[in-house]
């Protein structure tokens, strides 16, 4: 349940009462689970099967994306009382979904997100990375799956030789990057980020990163990287080839 991005920002306790609260709901292919411009009082996180989401922009419905297992969608109508947004209708022969009603949402869930969407949401508009992303909805989505952290000088972030389970991003402060114990470069700048290379080509990392000071760094979990970074991939890659091609 915590893939569900949408919890991401709750403590144990409040994931109880979440979860205490929520319904199980069992749904066929073809069903319709929420209807574009239809009103809206729950949210779902899929337990089971797929399910695909299409928006009409005025000249009929636009595929936008499959839902699997562990993801959340339905948020928006109850963060922002508006009508629904998109359509989701079933893809797989059948679905299991939880629900949650708009009450224990507004109590628990609703002041959490807002605050690490609104935490986020500067940055991720301008984030260079991500100006393919068109629709501003998958930017904003992307600040569920952001966490932050802090590195004291002098502490290895990621060892070579290793796979990373986050890719991280600076924040503010420097982190040095080491090939065999030598520096070779620094990066310094807000959006540059590391850790992508184990995740995205499933290979070791080949440098080792320190904290040149006492540091924040952002980052996105690895099992979070299909859901938000994976459909620019081959940005990705071709960043690896021009940040790491000389030193490999
Ligand atoms: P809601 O508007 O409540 O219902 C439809 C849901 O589709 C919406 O919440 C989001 O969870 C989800 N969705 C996925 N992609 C988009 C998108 N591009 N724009 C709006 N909603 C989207």
């Amino acid at each position: 349940m915590q893939e569900g991005f949408m919890f991401s920002a709750l403590n144990d306790k409040e994931i109880e009462i979440v979860v205490g609260a929520m319904e199980e709901k069992i749904f066929h292919k073809a069903e319709y689970i929420i209807k574009q411009g239809e009103e809206g009082n729950v949210l779902y996180v899929v337990d089971s099967g797929e399910l695909d989401c299409f928006k009409n922009y005025g000249k009929g419905d636009i595929f936008l994306k499959t839902y699997y297992p562990g993801e959340s969608f339905g948020e928006l109508a109850l963060l922002f009382q508006s009508p629904r947004a998109a359509s989701i209708k079933v893809k797989s022969d059948k679905a299991i979904l939880w629900q949650l009603d708009r009450e224990t949402f507004n109590l628990i869930v609703k002041e959490a997100s807002i605050k690490k969407r609104q935490q986020f949401e500067t940055f991720l508009e301008n984030w260079d990375l991500l100006k393919e992303i068109k629709d501003p909805y998958d930017k904003l989505k992307m600040s569920d799956a952001l966490f932050d952290k802090q590195f004291k000088k002098g502490d290895i972030i990621l060892q070579s030789g290793s796979k990373s389970n986050e890719i991280f991003i600076i924040e503010s402060g420097r982190v040095s990057v080491l090939k065999n114990n030598q520096k070779i470069f620094e990066l310094c700048k807000l959006g540059e980020y590391f850790g992508d290379q184990s995740i995205v080509t499933n290979q070791i990392e080949t440098f080792t990163y320190v904290a040149e000071e006492d540091i924040k760094l952002m980052y996105i979990p690895k099992k979070s990287y299909s859901s938000t970074l994976k459909e620019i991939q081959s940005t990705l890659m071709n960043n690896i080839q021009i940040k790491y091609g000389k030193y490999l």
